[in-house]
């Protein structure tokens, strides 16, 4: 069995007289440790099912296991538990807490599971050493992405799930990025799950799914990822 395994995942959105698909019969299979991308175009239903993986949402009929949990079953007790000590997220907008410093932004998911890492060297880690005492209007949205990776690893999640971390970051900064986000999976043994509309960025990917209209239409394997030096967009 694999670390993660989504089968036949349905969600439907009701608005007003009409029903939105936004996941169409998904299934696929992520193993533990791996950098894996949902690539797809805008409203392909990337989001949807990055949020279900996550609990945030909930999907309508099909089984999301993670290590061997069926957590479409869960209540929302189960799911809020869940949400807190196994699952780290990373948004495209960071969203960080404005008058909080790094680390103290980082403190507020480290202090609320029992095994969490100490915040000031996983800022390190990303690379933050003279930025651990800043507010993040006093930061650049690179280094903010990074103490919003630092918030999410901290917690030391079974999986780190990560919506469009490089959408509002410039060319380098978004590799910079890319690069502490697959070295959470190759030094850390994280699983990652990084969702992108940039097709450029899947060469990097242990295992590639693409979506498109709600549908999961291929899952491939690169048993070569390349370097995020080596990629362009
Ligand atoms: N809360 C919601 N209510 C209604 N429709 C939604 C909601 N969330 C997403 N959708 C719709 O579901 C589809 C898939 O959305 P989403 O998963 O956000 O796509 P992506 O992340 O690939 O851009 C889109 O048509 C979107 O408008
Ligand atoms: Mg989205």
């Amino acid at each position: 069995m694999s670390y993660i395994e989504v089968v036949n995942s349905y969600k439907r959105y009701q608005m007003g007289d009409s029903e939105i698909v936004a996941n169409e019969n998904i299934s696929f299979e992520i193993e533990k440790g791996e950098l894996s991308i949902i690539l797809g175009a805008s409203g392909a239903g990337k989001s949807t099912i990055l949020n279900i993986l996550g609990g945030m949402d909930s999907n309508d009929s099909g089984k999301i296991i993670i290590d061997g949990n069926d957590i479409s079953n869960y209540n929302s007790k189960q799911l809020t538990k869940y949400r807190r000590e196994e699952v780290g997220f990373v948004f495209q907008f960071y969203n960080l807490v404005p008058n909080l410093t790094s680390k103290e932004n980082v403190e507020l998911a480290s202090e609320i599971v029992k095994n969490a890492s100490d915040p000031v060297t996983v800022l390190q880690e990303v690379g933050l050493a003279e930025r651990i005492n800043n507010f993040p209007a006093q930061l650049s949205g690179g280094e903010q992405q990074r103490v919003a990776i630092a918030r999410a690893v901290a917690k030391n999640p079974k999986i780190l799930l990560c919506d469009e971390p490089t959408g509002a970051l410039d060319y380098q900064t978004g590799k910079q990025v890319l690069q502490i986000l697959q070295d959470m999976s190759r030094i850390q043994g994280a699983t990652v799950i990084i969702v992108t509309h940039n097709a450029a960025i899947a060469p990097i990917a242990d295992r590639v799914i693409r979506m498109r209209d709600a549908k999961v239409k291929a899952v491939e394997v690169n048993h070569n990822p390349q370097k995020i030096a080596d990629i362009e967009w």
